[in-house]
Parts: C-alpha cells; sequence; structure tokens
C-alpha cells in the first residue's frame, strides 16, 4: 500500500503521535457501517470502508448507497470525491492502513433460536487481528449480548501478532434508520466500554467535534456498554408495547388514546416519543434486540427481564393480529375475495426497509386468508416485493385504494397522512372503510369526507 502524503492539518483529525490524520477503517457496510464510514469522512478522517460483498463495495465505491437512507447518499458522494474515503472487500488491507476499526457488522437472530449469530462479528475481529501490522484500536459497534466484547478481547490477544499494541472497546450506536446521518454526525451521547487510557484518547479524537459541542461522553467497562445499547431498545419497546396495551383498554373504555398519551406526554418524566400507539414496532433492531436480550437474560438466571420482554414481544404482535382481525370484522366476518388497500410496507417512514415490518406481515396475513390485496409504499415497494413476491405492489396511493373494501394504513408516511379523503373514497368500494393502524389519519377529515374510521384505541 503506498503512503499517503497527507498535508498536516490543525484539527481533531490529526494524530499527534505521527502528525497524520488518523486512519480509520469500518467493517460492514450495512446502514449502521455505510453511514459511520461516510459521517467520519465527512468529519476529516481518512476512512477505508470493508465488506464481504463485491456487489456493496462496488456500489458504494461509485457514490450509490444500495439502500434508501435521506442525506446519505450526498455524504457518501462528498467523501469520495475528496479522497478521503474508500470502500474495499479486503480486511488486509484495512488491517494494514488504519490505526482505529470499528466493527460495524450484523448480529442477526439465529436461526431457531432468540439469541444473537454472532458469527460476522467473530469473523470481523479474528480476520482483522490476524493482519495487523501495527498498532490498532479495535472498536465493536455492533449490537452483541453482554460478555461479547470481553470473550473477543481475549481472542484479540490469542491471534494478533506479538509486539504489537492492539486493544478492543465497544461503543455501541445508537442510530435510528431514516435519521442515521444526524443520528451519527450529532449522537445524543457517546458511550466507550473497556478501553484503556490510550483508546480512551484515540475515541475522544475521532468524536472530538460531537464532544465539542457538548455531547456526553461516558466512559465505561464493556459489559455496561454492551448492556446500555440493548437497555435503550428494550425501554424504547417497552414504552411501544406499554402504549399499545393502554389503547386496547382505551378501546373497551370508549377513551382515546393519542389524547392520552400526549397529556403523559407533558410529565417530563414519562415524555411523548415512543408512546404513539398503533402497529407496534419492527424493523432490523428492536425485535431481535429485545429478543437476544431475553435470551442472554435466561442464560445469566436474570429472570424478571425474561418476562419483562416476553410480554413486550407479545403484546407488539398482538397488534398486528389486531388490526388483521379489525380488517376481518370490517369485510363483515372473512376478507376472502375482499379488496384490501394496503399503505406501507416499511416498518416505520422515511426509509425502505422491511425487515420485520408490521405492515408487511399484516398485508401477508389478510393474503394468506384469500383477500385481494394491493400494497403501496413510496419507498419499500421494491424490497416489500423482495421478501413478499406474492402480493401486489400498486405503483400509487390511487392505485392501492381503487375498487378497495377496506383501506389500511399501516405506515405513517406523510403522504399518506396529507392525502385528499374525498378524492380517494371516489375510488374505493362505496362505503369503504379506513383502518388506521398508526393512528396518523386527521379523523374528522377523513369522517367527513364519508369514510367509515377506525384507529386502535381511538374513541372518536
Ligand atoms: C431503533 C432505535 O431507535 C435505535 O436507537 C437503535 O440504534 C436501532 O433501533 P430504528 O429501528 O431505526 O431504531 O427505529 P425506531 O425509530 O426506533 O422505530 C422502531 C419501531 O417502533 C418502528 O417500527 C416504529 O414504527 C415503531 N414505533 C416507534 C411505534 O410503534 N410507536 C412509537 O411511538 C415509536
Amino acid at each position: 500500500m503506498t503512503e499517503q502524503t497527507d498535508a498536516p492539518t490543525t484539527d481533531e483529525t490529526v494524530e499527534p503521535a505521527t502528525g497524520r490524520r488518523l486512519r480509520l477503517s469500518v467493517i460492514g457496510t450495512g446502514y449502521l457501517g455505510a453511514t459511520h464510514a461516510a459521517a467520519m469522512a465527512e468529519l476529516g478522517f481518512d476512512v477505508v470502508g470493508v465488506d464481504v460483498d463485491p456487489a456493496k463495495v462496488a456500489a458504494l465505491s461509485a457514490g450509490e448507497v444500495p439502500f434508501y437512507e435521506p442525506g446519505l447518499p450526498e455524504l457518501l458522494v462528498r467523501g469520495v470525491d475528496s479522497g478521503r474515503l474508500r470502500f474495499t472487500t479486503d480486511l488486509a488491507e484495512a488491517a494494514a492502513f488504519a490505526d482505529v476499526h470499528f466493527v460495524c457488522v450484523g448480529t442477526p437472530q439465529r436461526p431457531g433460536s432468540n439469541g444473537a449469530d454472532l458469527r460476522y462479528v467473530e469473523a470481523a475481529f479474528e480476520g482483522l487481528a490476524q493482519h495487523l501490522t501495527h498498532d490498532a484500536l479495535l472498536v465493536g459497534k455492533s449490537t452483541v449480548p453482554v460478555g461479547t466484547g470481553a470473550r473477543l478481547a481475549a481472542r484479540v490477544r490469542e491471534i494478533a501478532p506479538a509486539g504489537l499494541r492492539v486493544e478492543l472497546a465497544w461503543n455501541p450506536e445508537f442510530l435510528r434508520e431514516g435519521k442515521a446521518v444526524q443520528d451519527t454526525l450529532t449522537p445524543d451521547r457517546v458511550v466507550v466500554g473497556g478501553a484503556s487510557e490510550w483508546g480512551d484518547d484515540l475515541l475522544r479524537q475521532v468524536y472530538a467535534r460531537a464532544v465539542a459541542d457538548g455531547t456526553p461522553f461516558i466512559a465505561t467497562d464493556l459489559p455496561t456498554a454492551e448492556l446500555v445499547k440493548v437497555s435503550a431498545n428494550a425501554f424504547l419497546a417497552t414504552k411501544i408495547s406499554f402504549i399499545n396495551a393502554i389503547s386496547q383498554v382505551c378501546d373497551k373504555a370508549g377513551a382515546d388514546v393519542t389524547v392520552l398519551a400526549d397529556a403523559l406526554g407533558h410529565d417530563v418524566r414519562i415524555g411523548r416519543q415512543f408512546l404513539n400507539a398503533g402497529l407496534g414496532f419492527g424493523g432490523g433492531c428492536l425485535p431481535k434486540d429485545i429478543r437476544a436480550l431475553m435470551h442472554r437474560a435466561g442464560e445469566l438466571g436474570a429472570d424478571s427481564l425474561v418476562d419483562l420482554m416476553q410480554d413486550v414481544d407479545e403484546i407488539n404482535m398482538w397488534q398486528r393480529q389486531r388490526v388483521i382481525d379489525m380488517a376481518v370484522q370490517a369485510c363483515g366476518g372473512s376478507v376472502l375475495n375482499r379488496r384490501i388497500g394496503v399503505l406501507g410496507a416499511a416498518f416505520k417512514p422515511d426509509t425502505d426497509d422491511v425487515r420485520d415490518s408490521p405492515a408487511l406481515n399484516v398485508a401477508a396475513g389478510l393474503h394468506l386468508r384469500g383477500a385481494q390485496v394491493v400494497v403501496f409504499d413510496p419507498k419499500a415497494g421494491d424490497t416489500g416485493k423482495r421478501i413478499f413476491p406474492s402480493l401486489t405492489y400498486g405503483a400509487s396511493t390511487e392505485e392501492a385504494v381503487t375498487g378497495a373494501d377496506v383501506v389500511l394504513v399501516l405506515t405513517e408516511w406523510p403522504e399518506f397522512r396529507t392525502a385528499d379523503p374525498s378524492a380517494l373514497l371516489e375510488l374505493t368500494k362505496p362505503g369503504a372503510t379506513v383502518i388506521d393502524a398508526r393512528n396518523c389519519l386527521p379523523v374528522d377529515a377523513w369522517r367527513e369526507a364519508g369514510w367509515t374510521y377506525r384507529g386502535l384505541g381511538a374513541a372518536r
């Protein structure tokens, strides 16, 4: 590899020991890794991103993001054009290049188990350790069961060439899809576990900009850092399932869960965020992370948490059945051969991600009951098609609702919230029902237009 002749800079990207810019590698270029790599280049570091998938590497190298994430394409192009950001499939190249390595590979749910599949994380740390040519800090960002970092640190020590200073730290990532760029450039907090003084210094350099802007930097041990991440997701999931359980009481008692959530939210101890009742949580993180936590807590004998997460998961999954039941009821007891328009396929707005999407789960459930389902999503039509090719996908809201007996709003995209209910009702069967499974529509406007409106825990 050719040594780069970096013009010395005065900013925080320069490594005091060498006088050159700090070099970073990012292993795994999914939502987390691609965003982290581009954001680090934006901050002025020299970055190499590594992925085992040559197609992904080719796309990213050409400045193309292989998924929908607002703001990321611009950041990526700027990084690649500046010469500070490149991508490769060669882990050895990254090991020889960088001072700090961020491991951002996936930890999916293991087939047939609630536990996390750690094979990609293990391969990344072992591969890096094997190929190191100089001192390096290996930093885990992937979400892992508590105890993983300590085990990997021992393994890395065994494998890394003798005589090198090679250390491991954990620096969990809290980014949200759809807001990944903002969350990476201006995080709420930086948590670092298990770093020595040397590792701590390096990571403070990486996050110098955010820290200077007031972002708290929390230095702790490995298990605490690992647990902060899963606890954050477990708490968010619990909040959502709590309000969904309350929405069931609201349905029975004739109360309005949205007004209730607004009122709760004024209490600063509670807060309004993550109290939107509806179809519940999905995506690539929350469901698998609470299950992995449940699994790990069980292994550790922490049974209260196992029971709590089991209830959170059950309430969440039940919301999907609840919406299917509402559609069946709206069709008079059977959806067989009835036309159902589904608005939304992504697990939430501003993403094309359909991993564990509640919307697609409901659409598929109705399809399997014999309904003629037409789905429309502004961004997730193609990703939806890949997972559920048997569903029909329309090209617009209008196409999805045309001839429908029932319309389901399953992802709260702005264009559904602001759609003209009168114009849409002209396209449906007469007397159509809308099931607003995200409680996101202006209820009065839809009712006034002539729709039969149903929400979850929505008394109005
Ligand atoms: C989540 C965490 O927020 C993030 O910190 C972590 O790093 C990864 O997991 P993300 O999966 O992008 O991020 O989605 P998030 O915005 O948290 O939403 C998760 C799910 O909860 C979505 O399906 C959303 O529709 C649902 N949700 C959210 C609700 O049902 N009600 C709410 O009030 C909020």
